[in-house]
């Protein structure tokens, strides 16, 4: 009686880092960044540490600094300063790519969200409909292929629609591939909720659908987050079409989506993208004592990687 059973393998520091399943490694980390046209000197985002809105110069000032400290992959998200309803050009975040790309060439990985939230002057991630109640599909999906094709043109490695339409990912592989970009990858947002974390990316991003929009929110594109079955079905769609990584979104409170994308579609690798509102949720109680920040952010990480994520997209990969 009393006798040890399973606590001998905790009992010290060696044998607790030689028994772990699980590590994060650095090379699994994706690092988020935004670039805003015509900002003359970076700002910080809200409620986040260490991430800012960049200028174009200052972009490639932070990217230099985060590949000396490890980090190489790099998820963009161009933000223009003009907005509109329709005819939007991409020329703004192309020309950051093809700035980012002749500088780093090879050294860094870059993917390009390709959205329409930050392009247009409702922040509804596609176009409305003349009576603004619906986000049309098939014009939506025409516009980001053209963008994909513009950010893959200028050089990204990766394209990474994050606008939740039906077909948009077999229209960006055909796009790419009939220009010979067939080794540009899809890394497709592949089961994105409608969710409350999103808050201080709204903000960094101008992507918040403006108050006077007959369509208030994004529930009639995004996923319901009482709808796993939903998930699994847009994430299935999205590997028949051609995407060659799903990403889950947001993290911590889908990690049942990902194990479940791990069980039934587990010929494709999964990345677990950690939002804003969940890096304020850590941030915030470490700013006001109530949590160690190294420790909490590890910790989610962890919880990632266990429910089947290859890769991290977080914005505290920087992080020492
Ligand atoms: C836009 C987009 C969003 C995020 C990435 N791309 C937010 C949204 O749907 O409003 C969220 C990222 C984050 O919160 O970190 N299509």
């Amino acid at each position: 009686m009393g006798r040890l059973s399973l606590r001998r393998t905790r009992l010290n520091p060696h044998l607790r880092e030689l028994t772990r399943e699980f590590r994060v490694s650095r090379e699994q980390l994706v690092q988020p960044l935004f670039v805003v046209d015509g900002l003359a000197r970076r700002e910080a985002v809200a409620g986040m540490d260490d991430v800012y809105r960049e200028s174009p110069d200052s972009l490639l000032n932070q990217i230099e600094a985060d590949l000396s400290a490890g980090i190489s992959k790099f998820l963009l998200f161009g933000i223009p300063a003009q907005k509109h309803a329709t005819a939007m050009d991409f020329d703004f975040c192309a020309a950051q790519i093809a700035a980012i790309k002749l500088r780093f060439g090879d050294a860094i990985w870059l993917a390009t969200d390709v959205c329409l939230c930050s392009h247009t002057n409702h922040g509804h991630c596609g176009l409305l409909n003349e009576a603004g109640d619906y986000v049309d599909n098939e014009a939506t999906v025409a516009v980001l292929a053209k963008a994909a094709l513009a950010y893959a043109q200028a050089g990204a490695d990766c394209v990474a629609p994050s606008d939740m339409m039906d077909g948009r990912v077999a229209a960006i592989r055909s796009s790419l591939d009939n220009q010979g970009l067939d080794r540009t990858a899809i890394m497709s947002y592949a089961a994105k909720f409608a969710s409350a974390f999103y808050g201080p990316f709204r903000e960094a991003a101008q992507s918040t659908p403006s108050p006077g929009n007959v369509l208030t929110d994004r529930r009639s594109y995004q996923l319901d987050p009482a709808r796993p079955a939903d998930a699994l079905a847009s994430a299935q769609r999205d590997a028949d079409e051609g995407a060659d990584i799903l990403i889950v979104k947001p993290a911590l409170p889908y990690l049942d989506i990902l194990s479940g994308l791990r069980d039934r579609v587990p010929n494709r690798p999964r990345a677990a993208y950690q939002v804003s509102g969940e890096q304020a949720a850590i941030d915030l109680l470490a700013a006001n004592g109530l949590a160690d920040r190294e420790a909490a952010q590890q910790e989610s990480w962890l919880a990632c990687l266990r429910a089947g994520a290859n890769m991290i997209i977080t914005y505290a990969a920087r992080r020492p």
